[in-house]
């Protein structure tokens, strides 16, 4: 086999062979097929697509690139959630604990932030102490514990995709649906889970900005997990604004925590529910009552336990920017739009994410949201408040949140998008 034939293939809008797509997989894996010559594979799959055949073939490499994980042993049975990414989702944070005090194992393979897009290792990084990397024994022991474990996927999983990911990142061919269901699923599939909700964004600040497109991204997923054997569903939801009032590491955190105690924004607690009972019906658990969980403090008590076993303080002060500038209502009346990838984009920039995967995050900057749409504001009242401990980032955040919001004239209309809108 050769790689440039691959190429070609795909270039000519060909079916690639099962035999070129597991080649080709297992050589750029072994570092026998350059990056280059990979990067003109991943353009042409962007252009020309792959088809179901072929997606379930590459998503099987992938797989077969690297180790699988297993949880047999587990009392319990495991239930998982991904999340394509978005602004101010932090939802991974409540929902994990949540689902493991009803009842389910929840082993969270999750990741960083890159671009205006947050991740939720670098959250959960402000907590002194927590630590995101752990040995397979360290996360089977946390998960048999505690219930839940949110840690980094380890090197043996997937190695081909955290290659080819990272070469996507530079190359412009991040937003493809075939390369994005196959680099999701090979890490779900092979993390060993049985059951897993995808929560596909929908919206300015997804990967995914119309509904259609967000659909066939849900259905490639769910066709892949569901043929290897995992009971995969998906729910698509609203990234047109911020989700919560807050986008920032420990802004998120805090959040999260209000919403374990009871509290938090109206549609981060709806999200967090609604996810949590498309896990737990997924796993076989449907008489469980989420609801009854968070009131009761006993996912606040799963919390604790799962942040104490990775090192973390649940009890420490989070950390907070040195320095904050408020942005007033330029008028009075409703607001109708705040749009997420502006907010994503201002607190990218004001430190809380990164331009290059080995940058550092700044754990207390980021925006915090004072209204919604929908809400009613007045001219002169603080509408975002910018965190970071690097004031000459603020001209820099203010530029990227230009036209991101409108005011409608009081009394303006707003229709609401639904936070779950299939
Ligand atoms: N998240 C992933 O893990 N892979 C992609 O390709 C996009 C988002």
């Amino acid at each position: 086999m050769d790689v440039i034939s691959v190429i070609r293939t795909k270039r000519d809008r060909g079916e690639l062979s099962p035999e070129q797509i597991d080649w080709v997989i297992d050589a750029y894996t072994r570092g026998e097929v350059a990056d280059e010559q990979m990067s003109a594979l991943a353009m042409a799959i962007l252009l020309n697509g792959m088809n179901r055949t072929e997606i379930a073939r590459w998503t099987a490499a992938m797989i077969a690139s690297g180790e699988r994980m297993e949880f047999s042993a587990l009392s319990r049975p495991t239930a998982d959630k991904h999340s394509t990414g978005g602004v101010g989702d932090k939802i991974t944070l409540p929902l994990a604990p949540l689902v493991a005090a009803c009842g389910a194992a929840v082993p969270q393979l999750s990741g960083r932030g890159l671009g205006h897009t947050g991740g939720t290792l670098d959250k959960l990084e402000s907590i002194p102490g927590w630590r995101a990397l752990l040995s397979n024994e360290e996360m089977l022991r946390v998960l048999d514990t505690t219930g839940a474990v949110i840690c980094a996927a380890g090197d043996g999983l997937a190695p081909a995709d955290k290659k080819l990911y990272a070469l996507r990142d530079v190359t412009g061919t991040v937003e493809a649906i075939p390369l994005i269901a196959s680099s999701i699923m090979s890490k779900k599939i092979a993390e060993g889970t049985g059951s897993l909700v995808l929560d596909v964004k929908v919206g300015s600040g997804a990967f995914m900005k119309t509904i259609e497109d967000a659909r066939e991204l849900a259905s490639t997923m769910v066709g892949l997990g569901t043929d290897h054997g995992v009971k995969t569903v998906a729910l698509l939801t609203d990234m047109a604004t911020p989700l919560g009032l807050t986008a920032g590491n420990a802004l998120e955190v805090r959040e999260s925590v209000e919403v374990l105690a009871g509290g938090g924004p109206a549609d981060v607690v709806e999200l967090t529910l609604a996810l949590a009972r498309e896990m737990l019906d997924a796993a076989g658990l449907r008489d469980a009552d989420p609801a009854k969980a968070l009131a009761d403090g006993s996912a606040m008590d799963v919390w604790r336990r799962m942040i104490a076993a990775q090192g973390g303080d649940p009890d420490a002060a989070l950390p907070v920017a040195r320095e904050r500038q408020v942005v007033t209502a330029p008028a009075s009346g409703v607001l109708t739009r705040l749009d997420a990838y502006g907010v994503g984009v201002a607190a990218w920039r004001l430190g809380a994410g990164r331009a290059r995967k080995e940058d550092p995050v700044q754990a207390g900057a980021g925006v915090e949201l004072h209204a919604k749409p929908g809400d009613t504001v007045t001219a002169g009242q603080p509408l975002l408040t910018l965190h970071t401990d690097t004031p000459e980032k603020f001209a820099y955040a203010t530029e990227a949140l230009a036209g991101t919001y409108d005011i409608g004239a009081p009394g303006t209309a707003y229709e609401a998008t639904p936070v779950v809108r299939e």
